[in-house]
């Protein structure tokens, strides 16, 4: 398997304290600037004490970023929605684009409820984290 292979992960956790928005941006900067130099793009939501990422990029980068963001004290129930191979970026313009869901529910109502992160909802928020970022 060449070195270049790209992946994504996706997963959502829930924060172990509700977070302010100081700590929130201090957090998304700090990934976002470790990811641009790692070559990882992706997207970062925050609604309701829940978080919901998307980390693409070469193989190795994103695995050693997921083994420490599991490990995070910021956040547990870490759950795992998709891992897979992928041929391109979905966010190639974003070394980690953070917003919040609110943002994303005005423009689609219909999705509201769907950020409980139950598992029968995983197709949805991937969904929906795919489309907030278009
Ligand atoms: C919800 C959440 C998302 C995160 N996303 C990223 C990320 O995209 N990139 C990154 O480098 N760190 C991210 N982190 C931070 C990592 O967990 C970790 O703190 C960081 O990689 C620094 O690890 P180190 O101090 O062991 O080097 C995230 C943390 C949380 C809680």
């Amino acid at each position: 398997m060449s070195e270049s292979t790209l992946i994504s992960v996706s997963y959502i956790s829930k924060a172990t304290q509700d977070m302010g928005v100081l700590a929130l941006m201090r957090l998304t900067d700090q990934a976002a600037q470790r990811n641009k130099k790692l070559g990882i793009s992706g997207v970062l939501f925050y609604e309701n004490q829940h978080f919901g990422q998307i980390l693409e990029g070469p193989r190795s980068e994103v695995l050693k970023i997921w083994e420490k963001i599991q490990a995070d004290p910021r956040h547990q129930q870490v759950r795992l929605l998709k891992m897979e191979e992928i041929t391109a970026r979905s966010f190639p313009a974003w070394s980690m684009r953070f917003f919040l869901a609110k943002e994303i529910l005005e423009k689609m109502p219909s999705l509201t409820g769907v950020l409980d992160g139950l598992p029968e909802h995983d197709i949805e928020l991937l969904r929906l984290m795919r489309a907030s970022a278009e």
